[in-house]
């Protein structure tokens, strides 16, 4: 299939395109590049475009004649969002508009959405399935739950066929070391461990010590981004055979502490890591594990990066040689 990858030059997005087209599909990437690198787009074309330029995604959609999008095009900054939440809401959800309907004015009408366990908000058990109530506490977690409402009801109305994949903790990077992960700045826990053991930085923080947790620190359920990028692909094919529009939980179903990611990271560095115990981060739930039976059930996916220590060794190879 030819697919437009709208925010394919990030992270996820651009493990996406590789993934894409090493399962013989062709990616074109859509990028304004504020968040993503021009180094990360290798696989299909690059039009470089802003989401909210809806002339110019109609005229890409028509000229390469595309048949579905995946849209990763977002800001994802929970503590930013906070802050400056018309940011958040004006990209990620008034930009995404200009999208949906450049689609369905080109008669596009397949879309595989990001979506976040952000949107769940404070669990009220986990692991977390797809039915569990969604309560966001911050307004990232709101704007992409609010694309998934846009998405149900243009479903309902024009025939908008879609998937909302729910990521849990995206992590690890290519194996080959051709791409991964770089944010700026970076607030993800691996690699900030993992600069931290490279003396990059200082010590990494430990946000907060006090959970109700094995070892007090929060426990996150980290997916390798690859195993997220073959999720997508498989969503495509899915929809593309008249699968039902729907969402689906991406994680491995395993938690892991912060401490846990620690040891990981002292132990695939051979190096120990140093840290400083701190209070609780704003808005930080203390447990976040996916149910993923669904994305087994529809989508015959299962996460192939199990360990910890396997996801963290890609990211390890990736920071360490960057
Ligand atoms: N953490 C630390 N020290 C740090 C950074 C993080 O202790 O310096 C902790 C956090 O408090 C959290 C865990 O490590 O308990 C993971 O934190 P990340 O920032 O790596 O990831 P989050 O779980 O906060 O965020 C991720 C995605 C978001 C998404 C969110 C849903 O990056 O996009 O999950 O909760 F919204």
């Amino acid at each position: 299939m030819r697919v437009l990858v709208v925010g394919g030059a990030g992270y996820i997005g651009s493990h996406t395109a590789l993934t894409l087209a090493d399962a013989g599909h062709e990616p074109v990437v859509y990028d304004n590049l504020t968040m993503g690198h021009e180094w990360a787009v290798q696989w299909g074309e690059f039009v470089q475009g802003d989401l909210s330029d809806g002339d110019l995604l109609r005229k890409v959609l028509r000229e390469h004649q595309i048949e579905a999008v995946i849209h990763f095009a977002a800001f994802a900054y929970v503590g930013e969002s906070v802050q400056n939440p018309r940011k958040y809401f004006e990209n990620n959800v008034v930009s995404t508009l200009s999208l949906l309907h450049a689609m369905l004015d080109s008669d596009v009408r397949q879309i595989i959405f990001s979506s976040t366990c952000a949107s769940y908000g404070i669990p009220e058990q986990v692991p977390i399935n797809e039915s569990h109530p969604q309560n966001p506490i911050n307004p990232y977690g709101d704007s992409k739950l609010m694309v998934e409402r846009i998405l149900h009801w243009y479903g309902e109305a024009y025939d908008l066929k879609w998937i909302a994949l729910r990521y849990f903790n995206a992590a690890g990077a290519d194996p080959q070391g051709r791409i991964g992960e770089s944010h700026d700045p970076e607030t993800h826990l691996i690699p900030l461990v993992i600069d931290a053991a490279l003396e990059r930085r200082g010590p990494v923080q430990i946000f907060g010590t006090d959970y109700a947790t094995q070892d007090g620190t929060a426990v996150r359920d980290y997916i390798h981004v690859l195993d997220l990028a073959d999720a997508h692909v498989r969503a495509l094919e899915y929809l593309a055979g008249g699968g039902e529009s729907q969402p689906i939980n991406l994680g491995t179903g395993r938690g892991y502490s912060v401490r846990e990611v620690l040891e990981s990271v002292g132990r695939m560095s051979g190096r120990p890591v140093p840290f400083e115990e701190g209070p609780r981060r704003e808005g930080d739930p203390p447990e976040l594990v996916a149910d993923p039976s669904r994305a087994a059930a529809v989508l015959g996916w299962r996460a192939l990066y199990q360990e910890l220590d396997d996801i963290v060794g890609t990211a390890w190879e990736w920071h360490s040689k960057s």
